[in-house]
């Protein structure tokens, strides 16, 4: 459902994709980037799960597809990406989407009902990483989808797909080896970011 259009200029508020499969360090860079920048952090997997605390209609059924490490249909995502974009475009001094396009359609209809993308980060890190820090992290999270059997189905999510969202944005693509420590890689975000901001 196309609810609206957001009227955001891209050139005074960048708007960033932080792309990764489930444990590359999205959540832990995006933390790092609104410290030195202020833009405005938006991870789909947190709207997401907001929502299902909400209790509301379309929440009903996400969690089963979530806890399957599956993709919920990209309406529910769009539009809660719509809303969240929207309420916060005036004051916003730029937004880090992040977990979102996960799939090639979900980056058309970003572009076609939001805005055109500025620059795509993508933190590139091998399936034996991703697991180890994704079961790592699992004895504190509470996230019901951070255990092996998701995790498992998770990766094989994003290896389904992440080839042809890349594919996508040649020009605008910026790959970082995500398999350092979190200071170094974010030393390389910033000589992305900091040209966008000057
Ligand atoms: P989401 O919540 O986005 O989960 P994810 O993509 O699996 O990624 P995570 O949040 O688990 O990891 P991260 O990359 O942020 O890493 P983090 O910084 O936490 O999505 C959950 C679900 O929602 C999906 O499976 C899907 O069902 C649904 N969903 C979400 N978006 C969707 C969309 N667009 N369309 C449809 N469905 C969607 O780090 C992980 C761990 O590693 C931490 O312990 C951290 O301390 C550690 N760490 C981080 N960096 C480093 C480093 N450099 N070295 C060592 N350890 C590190």
């Amino acid at each position: 459902m196309n609810i609206f259009k957001a009227p955001i200029d891209t050139s005074k508020k960048p708007i960033v994709w932080v792309l990764g499969g489930p444990g590359s360090g999205k959540g832990t860079q995006c933390d790092k980037i609104v410290a030195k920048y202020g833009f405005t952090h938006l991870s789909t997997g947190d709207l997401l799960r907001a929502e299902v605390k909400s209790g509301s209609e379309r929440a009903k059924c996400l969690t089963a597809i979530m806890e399957r490490g599956e993709l919920v249909p990209n309406e529910i995502v769009l539009d809660l990406l719509k809303e969240a974009i929207l309420a916060r475009a005036e004051e916003s001094k730029g937004f880090l989407i992040d977990g979102y396009p996960r799939e090639k359609s979900q980056g058309i209809a970003f572009e076609e009902n939001i805005a055109p993308v500025s620059v795509i980060i993508y933190f590139e890190a091998s399936s034996e990483t991703l697991t180890q820090r994704l079961l790592g992290r699992a004895a504190s999270s509470g996230r019901a989808d951070d255990n092996e059997e998701t995790i498992k189905l998770r990766l094989k999510t994003f290896l389904d797909n992440n080839d042809l969202v890349l594919a996508q944005y040649p020009d605008k693509l910026r790959r970082i080896n995500a398999e350092r420590p979190v200071d170094e890689i974010f030393a390389e975000v910033q000589s992305i970011l900091d040209p966008l901001v000057a």
